[in-house]
């Protein structure tokens, strides 16, 4: 008896500890992207086609030429309706030459990262503030935990492009630069001097440069 409750129990903690987007209840549940209903993800349509099911935005290489030099196009539910319950998605990120994808998280997936050409030098940061990083090329692949900081770097004079696989229909990414210095209504610039240790002038100069452009 007492057995079999503690195995109930490490086997719902277990599921609660791998879990990524739930399971489905059905065979397809194809987003209704309209629908004024809020639900945990999306409610399904009544009809639907092939179309649902496809999308050829990764097809070719984004546009580079921003501040960063980078751009991810993604290809998650609110693209393709009928990933809705699957709990996958891709990105594909195109870096200019030394381009950057800034140090940012995805708070409810893991990603995998396959590199179609060039060479990254990424990493990511455990909760413990262990870097773990490497440089990989064309055809390597390297894995970033759900939820940890982390980021790309374009290392070559050439460009470079990947596709990232999640094990969520909408992985969410919150960059960490934005999100302090850049967000609506905006951080107050005293708990950003004291969390840097830098004066709230220099709190002001940051802001400028990352407020969102509207
Ligand atoms: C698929 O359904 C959409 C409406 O959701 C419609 O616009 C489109 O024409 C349909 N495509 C085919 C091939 O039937
Ligand atoms: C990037 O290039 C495209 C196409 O050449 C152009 O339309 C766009 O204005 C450029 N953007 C920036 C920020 O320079």
């Amino acid at each position: 008896m007492v057995a079999t409750v503690v195995t109930v129990m490490s086997f719902t903690i277990f599921l609660g500890v791998v879990s990524a987007d739930p399971d489905m209840l059905q065979d397809v549940c194809v987003a209704d992207l309209a629908s004024k209903a809020i639900v945990n993800g999306f409610p399904c349509k009544a009809t639907f086609n092939e179309t649902d099911f496809f999308f050829d935005g990764l097809a070719k290489p984004g546009l580079t030429n921003n501040t960063l030099g980078s751009l991810v196009t993604m290809a998650n539910v609110q693209k393709i309706p009928g990933l809705n319950t699957l709990g996958v998605s891709l990105h594909r990120v195109d870096y200019a030459p030394f381009g950057l994808t800034p140090p940012h998280t995805h708070p409810r997936a893991t990603e995998i990262l396959f590199v179609l050409y060039g060479e990254l030098h990424i990493g990511f940061i455990t909760t413990a503030n262990i870097f773990v990083a490497k440089t990989i090329k064309a055809g390597e692949i390297f894995v970033f935990p759900k939820g940890l900081v982390h980021f790309q770097k374009n290392v070559q004079n050439a460009p470079a492009a990947a596709i990232a696989a999640f094990n969520s229909q909408l992985a969410g990414t919150q960059i960490i630069t934005t999100a302090l210095f850049g967000a609506k209504p905006t951080v107050p610039d005293d708990v950003l001097a004291k969390a840097f240790q830098i004066d709230v002038d220099e709190v002001e100069m940051i802001k400028a440069k990352l407020a969102p452009k509207s």
